[in-house]
């Protein structure tokens, strides 16, 4: 039996799919490929990808109602899902708010669609984000929180995306599994997230942007640590067709300036400083509490930011030649 991986082409799929095809599972990634940021570096994970036989690609957007309905129709053999095709990001959000509605809550509809006409399927996984927490003030952030106050449209979407499958769960016996992750870096990582950016103007010699005077806090996760969470999760599907939310995040709330810090470190080189206010739509501080993902997945994240900056560095230097 197959496992269907949407995002297949981006980061935290990449490494998804790399374990699980490890462990000798057969995956069917989907991605479109859009140009959000540059193709080439999901061409570039592709191509890592397509050197396993027991990977297989379909270039589809998860947001064509029709071509999702005729692929799931000629789907053969998949037990499980894993959906983490999403357009991602808080500030674009502001940019393109068309593409969140479409990426986020329309392919999460296809995707439960597709899910719930699949008789033999024993899972459905799927990625949310802390940025649901949006404007709670109670820290550590908890599944068991309410969430009531996104302050950007990304974190709408995604908050809408966990209500469809706890209604789809509960109307179609359809076992679900919610996944918020936490800030998560590491090679292959995003260029629109921080430690990308940073390094890439560090390197370049140019000023860096950093918002709020540096008086931010995140819960740095190392992508190893991800992806054991995501295979745990895969793996334990709730009981009685239930949905499950966890969080997945380090539970090390970091201060930015010294995420910084271990980047200029690594890269042997200063950054210089443009500090900027707060930007809409952003949070100041994230923090895990992952009691629950401990519980029932196992979850230990055991990569601290002094460990894991210096191999997200290394990686990008030799991403980049430089
Ligand atoms: N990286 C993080 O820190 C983080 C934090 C919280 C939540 N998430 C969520 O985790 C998931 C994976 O994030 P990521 O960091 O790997 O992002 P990513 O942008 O690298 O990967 C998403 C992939 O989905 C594809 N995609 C987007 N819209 C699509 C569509 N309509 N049809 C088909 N493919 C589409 C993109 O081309 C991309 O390859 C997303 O759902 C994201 O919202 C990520």
């Amino acid at each position: 039996m197959a496992i269907l991986l949407t995002g297949a082409a981006g980061f935290i799929g990449f490494h998804v799919a790399t374990a699980l095809l490890k462990r000798g599972e057969d995956v069917i990634g989907i991605d479109n490929l859009n140009p959000y940021y540059d193709v080439k570096l999901k061409e570039a994970r592709l191509a890592e990808l397509e050197k396993a036989a027991g990977f297989t690609f379909h270039k589809l957007d998860v947001a064509d109602g029709e071509a999702m309905a005729a692929f799931g129709a000629g789907l053969r053999n998949v037990d499980r899902i894993l959906h983490l095709a999403a357009q991602a990001g808080v500030r674009y959000s502001f940019e393109n708010p068309e593409a969140y509605i479409a990426s986020n809550v329309d392919g999460q509809l296809n995707l439960l669609e597709l899910a719930r006409r699949i008789g033999s399927l024993k899972h459905f996984v799927y990625a949310s984000s802390s940025s649901v927490y949006g404007g709670n003030t109670k820290l550590p952030f908890s599944v068991r929180d309410a969430v009531e106050k996104p302050i950007s449209l990304y974190a709408a979407t995604k908050r809408a995306g966990e209500l469809m499958a706890v209604t789809y769960s509960h109307l179609h016996n359809l076992p679900a599994t919610g996944l918020r992750f936490f800030t998560v870096y590491g090679p292959w990582g995003r260029p629109d997230m921080s430690a990308y950016i940073f390094a890439k103007l560090i390197s370049e010699g140019k000023p860096i942007p950093v918002f709020n005077n540096g008086e931010m806090m995140r819960d740095f996760t190392f992508i190893d640590d991800i992806v054991a969470g995501v295979l745990a999760a895969i793996d334990r599907p709730p009981p009685e067709a239930g949905h499950r939310l966890y969080n997945l995040g380090n539970h090390r709330s970091e201060p930015l300036m010294r995420f910084i810090e271990l980047i200029e470190t690594a890269l042997g080189r200063k950054a210089e400083i443009d500090f900027q206010p707060m930007q809409r739509g952003d949070v100041k501080e994230t923090y895990a509490d992952i009691t629950e993902s401990e519980r029932d997945l196992d979850f230990h994240p055991r990569t601290t930011i002094d460990k894991g900056v210096p191999r997200f560095i290394a990686w990008f230097r030799d991403y980049h030649g430089l």
